[in-house]
């Protein structure tokens, strides 16, 4: 076991009517003027904003509200915060949601106690300041700040999202009301799960052997979770449900199932670079994807451990193949990520924002369709089809890499070919070329594919409606 300091400073007040019980104890605590931090507009949706504001009220504290805080919250609302303390000289910081609401009002804290810019902390990771106190009223369990020494910002105009860590900003009230992420959509609270479960991962495998005591509190979290997910997915009124995953949420991230180990988080360092390259990403969808491919590139490493952690916390049984067994476990994680079969949180990068997605399975039915037919037909006369149907698939390309480039002007590589209208262009008349000197048997088989392709797109486009309404209900 290796040697480790641990602070936990947070008060916790948890269960229904929690957040009710604000005013009074900051009041206790010598609050006089706070900053009421809150998101996108969930909170205020359900009333939290007007019931946070009549408790502050009721216990004689003056407030200030500030909202918009984005998922992947961003260092310009985090400077209009600071601002607003300085100016109104405000003593404690209150955040209303989850994580991003809560590392935005981290930052917030930090950057109203230093003079210069505040995203300078983020870069010096400076600790020699003070940090106005926080408390926090959380809406979902996932990142774990509620309790956490860690903040994480983004800066679009670095296109950097890195975090600051410093004990002084662990909150000092977590007010949490498991009835208050009833309001969480399935998505938001499978994304959720992830994270606190990639917290545990984080921990339990690093360089360090075997840390039984902290291990084991580890493992009992990552069962936890394993058992109340389906409950929380299936039923999300269930008050229990909800609520052994909101403590177990910050359980896994407040620093106690990891003391004595040297912990890892390269995966978090690198779900955090693709969310800085596009916000739209969730953290928790980000890690379900980039986790279980860091297992399968470390698991030779020591793959005991993970044969291990596949016994314990997937109930497998032991083949007698080391190597095997840890695959399994590798395989057991993507497919709890997954959320089984409702297919929550996507498996691979295309999947992570609807926007970019990329319709796989219509690529895996054309890819079938033309291994069967090719068993029938002569090698030539699919050549010839392939070559009809690469010519328009790469003009259809080029239009849209190039529509896609004026929608979106700061799309990233490889959408920032130079020149790219030349490019395009040159693209487009040269296909349109060779495709006019084609033969009109050559455009009978390539209208017969487009037909087909059509009515693929349309089948999935009809599926993806009927899955959005069966989510939406
Ligand atoms: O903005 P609103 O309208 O409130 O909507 C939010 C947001 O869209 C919504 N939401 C929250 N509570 C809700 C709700 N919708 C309905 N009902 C409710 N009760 O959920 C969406 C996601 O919220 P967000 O705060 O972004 O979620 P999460 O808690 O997962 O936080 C993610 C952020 O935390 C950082 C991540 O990098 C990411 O930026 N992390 C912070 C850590 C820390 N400080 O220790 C550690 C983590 O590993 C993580 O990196
Ligand atoms: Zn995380």
């Amino acid at each position: 076991m290796e040697n480790f300091e641990f602070v936990s400073p947070t008060h916790f007040v948890f269960g229904r009517g929690a957040e009710e019980q604000v005013g009074e104890k900051l009041a206790a605590a010598g609050a006089k003027r706070v900053l009421v931090h809150f998101g996108g507009g969930s909170a205020v949706a359900s009333g939290l904003i007007d019931r946070v504001g009549a408790s502050l009220d009721a216990a004689g504290i003056e407030h200030l509200e500030l909202g918009g805080v984005r998922p992947n919250p961003e260092i310009t609302l985090v400077r209009e915060g600071v601002r607003l303390c300085k100016e109104a000289n405000v003593d404690w910081v209150l955040a209303v949601g989850g994580g991003s609401v809560i590392d935005s009002a981290k930052a917030i804290a930090n950057g109203a106690c230093v003079e210069g810019d505040v995203w300078e902390l983020f870069e010096t990771k400076a600790l020699d300041h003070d940090v106005l106190p926080i408390a926090v009223v959380l809406t979902i369990p996932a990142a774990g700040s509620e309790a956490s020494k860690n903040t994480v910002i983004s800066n679009d105009e670095l296109g950097r999202k890195t975090g600051y860590a410093n004990n002084a900003q662990r909150p000092k009230f977590a007010f949490m009301n498991p009835e208050l992420t009833f309001t969480l959509p399935p998505f938001q609270t499978a994304a959720g799960l992830t994270d606190m479960f990639c917290h545990l991962l984080e921990r339990f495998f690093d360089d360090v052997g075997a840390v039984p005591v902290t291990d084991n509190l580890n493992l009992s979290l990552m069962n936890t979770i394993r058992a109340e997910a389906p409950r929380v997915l299936a039923d999300p009124d269930n008050y229990d449900a909800r609520a052994n995953i909101m403590w177990a949420g910050m359980l896994c991230h407040q620093g106690l199932a990891g003391v004595g180990r040297h912990e890892d988080w390269a995966t978090h360092g690198l779900e955090h670079e693709l969310s800085a390259l596009n916000p739209a990403i969730t953290h928790g969808a980000g890690l379900a994807v980039m986790f279980p491919a860091w297992m399968e590139y470390v698991h030779t490493e020591n793959p005991a451990r993970f044969a291990f952690y596949g016994q314990a916390v997937f109930g497998l049984t032991p083949t007698g193949d080391v190597e095997a067994d840890a695959l399994s476990a590798i395989d057991e994680t993507r497919a709890f990520f997954a959320m089984s079969r409702d297919g929550l949180i996507p498996q691979s990068v295309c999947k992570i924002h609807p926007r970019f997605a990329t319709p796989h399975r219509i690529t895996i039915i054309v890819g079938i369709a033309v291994a069967i037919i090719s068993g029938f037909t002569p090698i030539n006369v699919i050549a010839e089809m392939c070559s009809v149907g690469t010519l328009f698939a790469f003009i259809i390309s080029s239009i849209g890499v190039m529509v896609m480039r004026r929608k979106y002007p700061d799309l990233p590589r490889p959408f920032r070919c130079p020149a790219i209208y030349v490019v395009g262009t040159l693209a487009i008349v040269s296909c349109g070329y060779i495709m006019y000197n084609l033969s009109s048997m050559t455009w009978e088989r390539f209208w017969v594919w487009s037909a087909l392709g059509i009515l693929i797109y349309f089948l999935y486009g009809y599926r993806h409606s009927r899955e959005n309404k069966e989510d939406a209900a």
